[in-house]
């Protein structure tokens, strides 16, 4: 799988080197390509902002060196007529709901699986979930770019629309300074589901989020540890029995702190 990633802080992705997704990269299984937004910048400050139109405070991100650095990665083909902005799209019945970019045309059709998936983390961006994370696992090639400032001139995305799929996906309700520690946390979430990653795919399986609930405690050795006792089921041998504990734990683990995740749910029906 191949990842591109557009920032004016390079050194940021430099942790991609280290532990399971260092080793995924010596091993071929993902090929990322860190580019710095400057280098397509003409000016003598490889100036990448300015003021906003309409006043306001802050900068936002210049259209010319995203569009140059995009047109290098995606090619600079010619605007697709169907895929210009302002005109509607067909969405396919696979078309991921979770996605749409605001002001962005939705224009999913199964041709479009194969233009490239162009990611622009943003607070204002739809929720990345495991799911996200799932489906970007099976993307062959994703461009990440990292706006800063106040964001990215609006154009960039509609520009991009017309050769890629965008979409504007957020960490969460919070503010980051930008798009880097957000990308960090993306290419480690689908990264680890890309096949060979992980050493032991089980362990995948039973992790919060994969069945929809947060997942249960966990101990080791000893059993014994500043007085505190492991659960005696966990001792027992009996493998039923520490299933039905697992599942327990997890719906009042889920229960406590995210209740919104039980919504609907039989086996958490009180
Ligand atoms: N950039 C700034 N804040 C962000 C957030 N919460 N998620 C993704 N990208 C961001």
């Amino acid at each position: 799988m191949r990842v591109d990633i557009v920032t004016i802080f390079p050194d940021y992705f430099s942790v991609l080197d280290l532990s399971l997704l260092g080793k995924a990269r010596s091993h071929g299984l993902i090929d990322v390509r860190v580019h710095d937004l400057r280098d397509a910048t003409t000016d003598r400050h490889r100036t990448v902002d300015d003021t906003p139109y309409g006043g306001g405070a802050g900068m936002v991100m210049t259209p010319e060196p995203w569009g140059r650095t995009l047109d290098a990665i995606l090619g600079a083909t010619a605007p697709d007529p169907l895929a210009s902005p302002g005109v509607d799209g067909v969405a396919a019945d696979d078309a991921p709901t979770d996605v749409a970019a605001p002001g962005v045309p939705s224009l999913v059709s199964h041709d479009d699986r194969e233009r490239p998936l162009v990611v622009f983390p943003s607070p204002a961006g739809a929720p990345f979930t495991q799911a996200t994370a799932r489906r970007y696992a099976a993307e062959s090639h994703i461009v990440f770019g990292c706006g800063r400032y106040e964001g990215i001139d609006h154009r960039v995305f509609e520009d991009t629309a017309r050769r890629a799929r965008v979409e504007l996906v957020s960490l969460g309700d919070y503010v980051l300074n930008g798009g880097e520690v957000a990308v960090l946390a993306m290419v480690e979430a689908f990264g680890r589901l890309l096949p060979g990653v992980v050493g032991n795919p089980e362990s995948l399986v039973e992790e919060s989020h994969e069945d929809g609930l947060l997942e249960y405690p966990s101990y080791t050795k000893p059993a014994t540890w500043r007085g505190l006792e492991v659960p005696a089921v966990l001792l027992s041998g009996h493998h039923a029995r520490v299933a039905e504990w697992r599942h327990e734990q997890q719906i009042e683990r889920t229960r406590a702190v995210r209740p919104d995740l039980l919504a609907g749910r039989a086996d958490a029906a009180e």
